[in-house]
């Protein structure tokens, strides 16, 4: 008697795994994309009861549905570890400035940049947030990304804030993504605090770290098991080191997840702070030093690099990709999505470009953005990988090889794309 399965999707002619039972990929494994010629997946209740050669997987399963992927390739549902994708207003006077010379540091200390986006989202509903951000996730579904990272901190007050929250919450129960909130109040320091940094901090610490941490307790992502983050951006012109340890210590006693916006222009130490304090991810890397880089690798924080913001920024300067996975850092790839840094909604670009300017390897980018990806965001046993048990997240390619995902350049070859176990 054959075992029974909803869903039987078959002759590909090859499926991606990322399978990765043992945490991250790094160094050689990131080549290796577990790659099963003419596969197949029996999917049941949404997730992926097995995956296997065609022959193998239709003796084993009956399903009353069947889904012909006729010699494409398929690899998992992507996964966007840093987003910004709720947002109000957009920031194409900046883009016009920089492109005549001002640079994006210069831009935020003349009280542009972020605090211009906060004034946009402030005076935004929390539905026009929900639905602008759902707008985007659609498209980034289209482009194979299945699973996202949302962070606040547009806000910068505690009504603001928590109404970024409420715009994640509201956009979690329609869309069919899985979303991963981040709190980040302390992104920018807002112009009303300004000159008062110390106080900002103390709202944020004292006020705004625990209430978002009790609107997590009784909320669906904590029922589901997704974590929330706390997030800072530590930078010159943002939050300092020993400002940035304040936030992430905070969050760590009230039980949430670590992030850290570390190295993007200027190396504070960042890396160390949370290799020391074991934070889920560390994300930018554009100017960390080789003994950051060796911290790093003997961590198990995932490093998470963005080159859509050091291309955004007309930068030739990209983070040193390569070396981070010789070093043996476990690296994962993200588009940053947000009006300043980088309005781009595609992690198949975010790839293309890590191929080009930071040389990874096709596979390497990958592996970076969908298994360490998930890793990055605490969802490496749930998602990013086509391994029995986990989420069915995939996508079926219009070309036979996934290679072409990175190959390819500002198109879109996602042709089908199956969240939990139903197209969508
Ligand atoms: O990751 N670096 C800080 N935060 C964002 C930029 C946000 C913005 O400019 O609005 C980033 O690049
Ligand atoms: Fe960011």
């Amino acid at each position: 008697m054959p075992e029974t399965a909803d869903l039987i999707v078959h002759s590909a002619a090859q499926i991606a795994t990322c399978a990765s039972p043992d945490g991250p990929k790094r160094g050689a494994a990131m080549r290796d994309l577990g790659l099963i010629e003419d596969g197949a997946l029996a999917i049941r209740a949404g997730r992926i009861a097995a995956v296997g050669p065609t022959r193998d997987i239709r003796a084993r399963f009956s399903a009353p549905q069947a889904i012909d992927a006729r010699g494409r390739a398929i690899c998992p549902g992507l996964v966007d570890a840093h987003t910004h994708v709720v947002y109000a207003g957009d920031r194409i006077g900046e883009f016009e400035q920089r492109i005549a010379g001002a640079t994006y540091l210069e831009i935020m200390e003349a009280g542009g940049g972020i605090v211009s986006t906060m004034r946009a989202t402030r005076a935004a509903s929390i539905e026009a947030l929900a639905r602008d951000a759902a707008a985007r996730l659609d498209e980034m579904l289209r482009l194979g990304t299945t699973t996202v990272e949302i962070k606040t901190g547009y806000g910068l007050s505690v009504e603001a804030e928590m109404a970024m929250l409420g715009a994640i919450a509201q956009v979690a129960a329609t869309h069919p993504a899985t979303l991963v909130p981040t709190f980040l109040g302390a992104h920018a320091i807002p112009p009303e605090y300004r000159g008062r940094e110390d106080a900002y901090m103390t709202l944020v610490v004292d006020e705004m770290l625990p209430q978002a941490a009790a609107w997590y307790r009784d909320s669906t992502f904590a029922a589901d098991g997704v974590p929330l983050f706390a997030d800072v951006f530590c930078e010159r012109g943002a939050f300092t080191l020993d400002q940035s340890r304040r936030v992430l210590e905070a969050g760590r006693a009230l039980g949430l997840g670590l992030k850290i916006h570390a190295d993007e222009f200027t190396a504070l130490g960042g890396v160390g702070l949370a290799v020391e304090l074991g934070a889920a991810s560390v994300d930018h890397l554009d100017v960390t030093t080789p003994e950051d880089m060796a911290r790093l690798a003997a961590s198990d924080t995932v490093g998470v690099v963005l080159p859509a913001v050091n291309f955004h920024l007309g930068s030739h300067h990209y983070a040193d990709a390569r070396a981070l996975i010789d070093a043996g850092a476990a690296l994962a790839l993200a588009t940053d999505i947000n009006p300043g840094s980088a309005p781009c909604p595609s992690m198949p670009l975010v790839m293309a470009i890590a191929c080009r300017y930071q040389r990874l390897l096709p596979a390497e980018a990958l592996n970076a953005a969908t298994i360490n990806a998930a890793h990055a965001i605490g969802l490496g046993d749930r998602v990013g990988s086509l391994e029995a048990g986990k989420a069915a997240d995939l996508l079926i390619l219009n070309t036979a090889d996934v290679r072409h995902l990175a190959y390819q350049l500002g198109g879109n070859v996602v042709e089908r794309v199956i969240k939990n176990g139903a197209v969508v």
